[in-house]
């Protein structure tokens, strides 16, 4: 049995496509290792989204290199979104990578790890015409989890100008409703009892199927129908892709779960001009209202950029204000960095004290809102689906409906339970409360 230690960085599509490799290397005779120092194959699963993301690899492989030392049989691959934006630089830049493998190429591990460890290197990074998700392994190693991540559509079309997605991930494609829908059979035989639908761009999911054209909302309802599957949620969604079905499924369909994220990244029209995001601030503030509307409890969640190129003063106002409005219990913000091969990427920047200035400014505001939202939950009740024991002893550990981690101490509570929680207490990051 030959050992396989997998790293993933970046988002959730990486975990999922983590699962998948490991998966696929299965019949090669390779087992999941958590430890470096014992692994047969170690594969780093990239992010390539800020520039910081792809430096950490570098150094990663620096230190890795002196496993193969203790041990020459060890072979190194980097996957993932850096390895498909530069993979020949990779492997001229550190010459312990045996093998460099692109998101859209995993189906061909298997052959690509046998040329290693002939002694060769590989390297892939094609864009393959068949599609890719005709591919994925049929059995998908799974842990022990009640919760499971599950890809529906993966691309982006969209080419925001910051954005390296377009290129790394390829083309909007959407995954056959008929397999998504056996995959979340199989996930839901096996225990699992919530589901996130995962695409770059998931809410512009559309497939063709048997003549009928599948939107998200209407795999959602699809899904809704697997009986022992409680809860559905997706991530992530672009404004202008949000159709009213969608929002009116946040309104009647009970296991689609009171939360989004999505991502407006800029308060500015100007800065969202220059983004190519193809809407403006107030159309985001309408689709919100549309949605508030529906569904009054939902809890949003957004992705920032502060310093985009040509970021005045009064645009950062402007996204400040944006915030105020909405007031999001969750958000990500984030500093520019400028992308190679990415519109942007040439344009003049702002300094990086300005940058570190705005961003600390929008990080205290969007950390208030949070700390308000979670503080309104104290007295209510709450869904919480347990997923793992907590740092106490006795404790557990779950998401409420609007994704808030909850603390809850109770011997009987098990992996998988749903309980009613009344909320008592708010911390940094998560709730407290009590079973009654
Ligand atoms: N610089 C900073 N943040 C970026 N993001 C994407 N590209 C960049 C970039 N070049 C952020 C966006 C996106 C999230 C996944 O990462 O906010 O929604
Ligand atoms: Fe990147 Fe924009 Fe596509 Fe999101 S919508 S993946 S930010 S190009």
């Amino acid at each position: 049995m030959k050992k396989v230690f997998v790293k993933t960085y970046g988002c959730q599509m990486n975990v999922y496509d983590s699962e998948r490799m490991i998966s696929a290397m299965e019949p090669s005779g390779y087992v999941e290792t958590k430890s470096k120092e014992e692994a047969d194959l170690i594969l780093l699963n990239t992010c390539h989204i800020r520039e910081k993301a792809a430096e950490k690899i570098y150094s990663e492989l620096g230190r890795l290199k002196f496993l193969k030392e203790d041990n020459p049989d060890l072979k190194i691959g980097v996957a993932g979104c850096v390895a498909q934006a530069e993979g020949e630089e990779i492997m001229i830049r550190q010459p312990a990578v045996d093998l460099v493998v692109g998101p859209q190429s995993y189906h061909r591990l298997p052959s690509m790890v046998k040329t290693v460890t002939n002694g060769k290197r590989a390297l892939d990074t094609e864009f393959p015409e068949e599609n890719k998700f005709d591919h994925l392994p049929k059995d998908l190693k799974r842990r022990n989890n009640p919760t499971a991540f599950l890809t529906v559509q993966e691309g982006c079309d969209k080419f925001c100008a910051f954005c390296v997605v377009p290129y790394t991930r390829g083309v909007e494609v959407s995954r056959s409703p008929e397999k998504i829908i056996e995959e979340a059979r199989s996930l839901v035989d096996r225990g699992v009892v919530e589901i996130t639908l995962l695409g770059q761009n998931v809410n512009a999911y559309s497939n063709n199927h048997s003549g009928e054209n599948y939107t998200l909302s209407k795999l959602i309802w699809k899904l809704s129908d697997i009986s022992n599957l409680q809860r559905i949620r997706f991530t992530t969604s672009h404004p202008n892709d949000m159709s009213q079905d969608l929002i009116d499924a946040h309104r009647d369909c009970e296991k689609l779960m009171p939360y989004l994220h999505l991502p407006v990244q800029s308060g500015s029209d100007h800065v969202l001009k220059k983004m190519n995001r193809k809407h403006t601030a107030d159309d985001y503030r309408r689709i919100i209202d549309k949605l508030r509307k529906a569904r009054p409890d939902l809890l949003l969640s957004g992705d920032f950029i502060v310093g985009f190129p040509g970021e005045t003063d009064e645009d950062f106002l402007d996204t400040l204000r944006l915030i105020k409005d909405i007031e999001y219990g969750q958000s990500y913000s984030f500093k520019y960095s400028s992308r190679p091969g990415t519109p942007a990427a040439n344009r003049e920047e702002i300094s990086e004290i300005v940058k570190k200035e705005r961003l600390a400014e929008l990080q205290t505001l969007l950390k208030e809102q949070q700390v308000r939202l979670q503080k309104k939950m104290i007295g209510r009740e709450v869904n919480v689906l347990f997923e793992k024991p907590g740092r106490l002893a006795g404790q557990m550990v779950g998401k409420s409906e609007y994704l808030h981690a909850v603390h809850v101490t109770g011997d009987r509570i098990r992996s998988g339970d749903i309980n009613k929680v009344r909320i008592i207490t708010s911390e940094t990051n998560s709730l407290s409360g009590r079973i009654e």
